[in-house]
């Protein structure tokens, strides 16, 4: 299939960190993370395996297959007929925060993002639910999987990058094929004309460009869910990896960032506004951000924007406290909770793994108050 020249085609905002040009990968600066809820498209997180595929939306039609009593083929147009469902959902990549994990111990062959793999859309398309049930699921299947119309390379091989969710999730009623994202249409570089957009689960389960849809007894053995985003020990190197025990990464941890300030910010004396993001994963909901300058021995609650009523679980939380600082240097850390009592650990190199995926401990920012 051709693909895109990665750097030509892209209506990207100009300040996006790029981790990588081919493919292209790139997020926004901390800066410009907090500043929309809703973030706009050409700043939203781009993480692509391989090259954007170029689709012709005319000749676009999705298979449902695998075990399914009525098995689909559906244009772009049939797929509009189902009822248009939007819901609010935060996208974060399991790699987003690896930064910190690697100031450890490297972690080689993966991107090193900062906290920018992560950004927040409303997104608007058919319900996966209704497209199953037209499909009319057979009792055995308990894995839906999805394949990506990409092109990966990979040890001689090629393929579509692709995963799958458990049958609950799938059918439950977040799960959206989505052509539409912020009431725009769904850009290439985001997917479209068709993605799947998994709430509460690493971004890798939102496949791009989707192809096909299989229901199936297992879960995908596509490279990306059977070798890759699988979580392992600290201790486990890539040379003893049992890539059958790794844990399968599925729902979002519970996680937060300090957008401001900046790390080696210098602010004036005074009030200082002390901002960032949380997210839960799964059904959970972020209740609660508290803030030390004393390495976690005392904490502060942080205001948490109701930008987001109650409803949108999907959507990351915005936080804020003004603490009164003395002038000189400080550190401060977050801990983030959920509606299930989780919050994060405190040091990262008690999670650390190699590769580097769901480091959710304290975010830390240094900065200087003059
Ligand atoms: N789908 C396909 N087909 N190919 C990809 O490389 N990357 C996945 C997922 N879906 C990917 C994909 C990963 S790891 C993430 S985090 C999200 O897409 C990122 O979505 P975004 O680029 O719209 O932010």
């Amino acid at each position: 299939m051709p693909a895109h020249d990665s750097t030509e085609s892209f209506d990207k905002h100009p300040s996006l960190i790029i981790r990588e040009l081919h493919p292209f990968n790139a997020g926004p600066p901390p800066e410009l993370l907090r500043r929309a809820f809703i973030t706009p498209q050409e700043l939203f997180f781009v993480r692509n395996h391989a090259p954007v595929p170029a689709i012709d939306a005319a000749d676009y039609r999705l298979p449902v297959k695998g075990l399914a009593q009525n098995a689909l083929s559906l244009s772009l147009d049939e797929l509009r007929r189902f009822p248009k469902h939007e819901v609010m959902a935060t996208l974060q990549c399991a790699g987003n925060r690896r930064d910190v994990m690697t100031a450890i111990r490297p972690v080689s062959g993966e991107l090193p993002w900062g906290a920018e793999a992560i950004s927040n859309a409303i997104w608007g398309g058919a319900r996966l639910r209704d497209i199953l049930d037209a499909a009319r699921v057979e009792g055995e299947a308990r894995h839906v999987a999805f394949l990506g119309l990409d092109e990966i390379k990979k040890k001689g091989a090629r393929f579509g990058f692709g995963g799958s969710i458990p049958i609950e999730k799938a059918l439950s009623p977040e799960v959206i094929l989505a052509y539409e994202m912020n009431g725009e249409a769904l850009a290439p570089v985001h997917g479209g004309p068709l993605r799947v957009v998994v709430p509460g689960y690493i971004g890798a389960r939102s496949v791009k460009w989707i192809g096909e849809v299989t229901l199936q007894t297992d879960p995908s053995d596509n490279y990306y869910q059977a070798r890759s985003y699988k979580l392992f020990p600290p201790q486990t190197t890539v040379d003893d990896a049992d890539w059958e025990r790794g844990l399968m990464l599925g729902e979002l941890s519970v996680n937060s960032f300090i957008t401001s300030p900046v790390e080696g910010a210098v602010v004036e004396d005074g009030t200082i506004a002390v901002q960032g993001y949380a997210t839960a994963g799964g059904n959970r909901r972020v209740e609660r951000v508290d803030l030390s300058i004393d390495g976690g021995a005392t904490w502060t609650t942080a205001t948490l924007d109701d930008d987001a009523d109650a409803t949108q679980s999907w959507a990351w939380r915005f936080w804020e406290a003004q603490l009164d600082l003395p002038t000189g240097a400080h550190t401060v850390v977050a801990r983030a909770w959920d509606s299930a009592a989780n919050t994060q650990p405190a040091d990262a190199s008690t999670i650390w793994n190699f590769k580097g995926y769901m480091n959710n401990a304290w975010p830390r920012v240094t900065f200087k108050v003059r």
